[in-house]
């Protein structure tokens, strides 16, 4: 492997769609780069795409992230992480068991039961934007309250507690400061513990997912209280920013590639094609991190144990020895073995949920409102710092 000066990571990136052109030199160096991390501490980045799946396969990377010396990208990370953090921050074996809880709420069949619902709440928030617009600002309008309301259904959170409910994912999601964040946090946890009491004393359960837990595993000791709400905790956290930023993001990129959206407008049965391309191209959740608890040979070089080790999964998904042509938008590239929604064990739990909200919502924007376009100039659209999972801070529209 060439030596070469380790970059700084993560970056931000120049072009909300494309990785952040200070990666050209790892793009150049596959599989497999030294980067250095905000407190100045060395890490692995695995850049090639063959050597992501074996290594987000591998046992001997840990994704327990309150181990001292697991990797932290940022400095608001690192203050978090000793928090405890069901299936994402779990190993096997324990991981296992708590997936083996979640996946009946996930699967596939799950997801297309769940279709006429998002449908709905798809419509109701094109319904309210089309009575008070143009123009419109699509990130609060509709790419955050789709996916939240979407998790309020999924979990069984009442329709009534829903603004209450919204609001403090909101501020947990994006408070400004880490205090707004762990009040937040605070009063998320005080509701799902009233909750649980309610769910408790309901003679038939409801058939949301804390329903479920609440009336099976937490009944018969499989799991007490605690469990349960890292359980809705990090349904809500995975679920609900990554899914509005792909939204926004998705919105943003089709209406800066007009040929690819005339295409799709043409024959929508391109849709779950463009979404897996949308989902690669875009790869929103860019620095996958893991800790080596053995020694591990990969890349032609010794991974130690105790070494941090970060997936860019937008310079992985751009390999271009699996995707020709890797920067062009292509709607009938085989685009599925893409990672952004991970692999191996801790692989998305939400992914059927999420093309499915991703397909519904972007199906239905684009068909409510023809004549969409950005209400701003493209390069003065703000979005996301490189540090989190990247969108659009903003996305004034109009029609
Ligand atoms: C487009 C939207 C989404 C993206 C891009 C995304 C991305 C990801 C990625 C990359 C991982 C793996 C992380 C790692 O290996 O370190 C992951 C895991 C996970 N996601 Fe998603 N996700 C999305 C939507 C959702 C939704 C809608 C839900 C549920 C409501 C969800 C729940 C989870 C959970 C629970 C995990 C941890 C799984 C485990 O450790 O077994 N995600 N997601």
């Amino acid at each position: 492997m060439p030596e070469t000066e380790p970059v700084a990571f993560p970056q931000d990136r120049s072009c909300p769609y494309h990785p952040p052109t200070a990666y050209e030199p790892l793009r150049a160096d596959r599989p497999l780069s030294r980067v250095t991390l905000y407190d100045g501490r060395p890490a692995w980045l695995v850049t090639g795409h063959a050597l992501a799946r074996d290594l987000l396969a591998d046992q001997r990377l840990s994704t327990d992230r309150t181990h001292p010396e697991f990797p932290a990208p940022t400095e608001r990370f690192a203050a978090v992480k000793r928090r405890r953090l069901a299936l994402l921050g779990v190993d096997d074996p324990k991981h296992r068991v708590q997936r083996r809880m979640m996946v009946p709420s996930f699967t596939l069949r799950r997801a297309v039961e769940l279709r006429p619902q998002i449908q709905r709440i798809v419509d109701g928030l094109l319904d309210a934007m089309i009575a008070q617009g143009p123009p419109a600002e699509l990130v609060s309008a509709f790419a955050l309250p789709v996916p939240s309301m979407v998790i309020c259904a999924l979990l069984g959170v009442p329709y009534a507690d829903h603004e209450f409910f919204e609001g403090r994912s909101r501020r947990l999601l994006r408070g400004p400061r880490a205090a707004d964040v762990e009040e937040a946090r605070r009063q998320l946890d005080a509701y799902f513990e009233d909750l649980i009491d309610r769910k408790q004393k309901e003679a038939e359960p409801g058939d949301g997912v804390l329903d479920e837990l609440v009336h099976r595993q937490l009944r018969e000791g499989e799991l007490d209280r605690e469990d349960v709400i890292a359980f809705a905790t990090i349904l809500l956290v995975a679920g609900h920013e990554t899914t509005a930023n792909m939204i926004s993001l998705g919105t943003f990129t089709l209406l800066q590639h007009p040929e690819q959206l005339a295409e799709l407008r043409g024959d929508p049965r391109l849709l779950p094609s463009a979404v897996e391309e949308l989902m690669r191209m875009l790869s929103i959740a860019d620095g996958l991190l893991r800790r080596a608890t053995e020694d591990i040979e990969a890349g032609g070089t010794t991974i130690r144990a105790g070494d941090g080790v970060v997936f860019s999964t937008s310079v992985i998904n751009r390999d271009e020895d699996v995707y020709p042509a890797p920067d062009t938008l292509d709607w009938h590239r085989p685009a599925r073995h893409h990672v952004a929604f991970g692999f191996g064990i801790h692989q998305c739990l939400g992914q059927n949920l999420a093309r499915a909200e991703l397909e519904i919502a972007l199906h239905s924007l684009f068909d409510r409102l023809p004549a969409l376009r950005l209400a701003a100039p493209a390069d003065e659209i703000p979005f996301k710092p490189g540090d989190t999972i990247q969108g659009m801070l903003e996305l004034p529209v109009t029609w």
